[in-house]
């Protein structure tokens, strides 16, 4: 039996806490003794650079993996925390994206999904980080996919773009992928004395209760603004190795437990 989940992170909208969801998600799984791989999906590769590996150091990245020259299994790399692996990512994965639109190839929505059948089994979760679009790498990922997170930042023009996003979730899921579900809308970024976050916030739930993340006393699962948040990708550290009593770090702690919690 295949128990492994692999969970898309994706929201068109830039800069909403995608990467820092993927990173401290997959980080904060592992920490608990899951077996977790990381694949950067996104060109800007800053999934990448958190965990710690620079972009020169990358030889061989997504990019020979979807055009077929490496097998994913020849790219995936241990990162410093256990039980972490992580498929890289590096700019030239842009070119991924013209040679989809050029070449016309059967199928061209099914090859991460593919690749990662390879190594599928060897993982409890796989957790892929999306960029700011929902292009090629995006469908890609999503069509590999089990679930897809949403991070949406609490404020203005916030919900913007997410009829257009769970238009296109269903679109793959009526077309492509019939097994895609969304696993949770995750506020990030939000900062309690902020009016409009809390405004955003009620509007959320108001519309989409059914979705939000909830623990044990029926509260909203959200993320904190937090500075240690925004600082640690700078140290090449997930949170929890960074500042393990932030904020932070507690609520992607408690993010990992709800999510290892629903499976069971
Ligand atoms: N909870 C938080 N508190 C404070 N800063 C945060 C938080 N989450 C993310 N950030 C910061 O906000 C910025 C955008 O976050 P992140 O890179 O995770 O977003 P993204 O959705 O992946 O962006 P992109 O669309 O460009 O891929 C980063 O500088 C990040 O460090
Ligand atoms: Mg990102």
């Amino acid at each position: 039996m295949n128990k492994c989940e692999i969970i898309t992170i994706a929201n068109q909208k830039g800069g909403v806490g995608k990467t820092t969801t993927a990173v401290n998600l997959s980080a904060s799984l592992a920490f608990k003794g899951k077996k977790v791989l990381l694949v950067d999906v996104d060109p800007q590769s800053n999934a990448t650079t958190s965990l710690g590996v620079h972009r020169d150091e990358i030889e061989f990245y997504l990019y020979h993996v979807l055009t077929g020259s490496k097998r994913i299994s020849q790219i995936i790399r241990k990162v410093s925390i256990d039980n972490l692996f992580l498929a890289p990512s590096n700019i030239g994965l842009v070119g991924f994206e013209k040679e989809y639109y050029n070449k016309k190839i059967q199928g061209r929505e099914e090859i991460l999904k593919k690749r990662i059948s390879e190594i599928r089994s060897e993982y409890d979760f796989i957790i892929l980080d999306s960029p700011p679009a929902l292009g090629p790498l995006t469908i890609n990922a999503l069509t590999a996919s089990d679930s897809v997170l949403i991070p949406i930042q609490c404020e203005f023009f916030a919900l913007e773009g997410l009829a257009q996003l769970l238009s296109t979730i269903k679109l793959l899921k009526e077309q492509i992928n019939p097994n895609l579900h969304i696993k949770g809308f995750l506020p990030t970024m939000y900062a309690s004395q902020n009016n409009l976050a809390k405004q955003v916030l009620y509007d959320l739930t108001q519309h989409f209760d059914g979705y939000m993340f909830k623990d044990s006393n029926k509260q909203n699962l959200i993320i904190p603004r937090s500075v240690k948040l925004a600082e640690s990708p700078s140290f090449g550290k997930p949170i929890l190795l960074y500042d393990t009593r932030s904020n932070g770090n507690i609520a992607y702690q408690n993010l990992a437990e709800l999510i290892l919690q629903q499976g069971a």
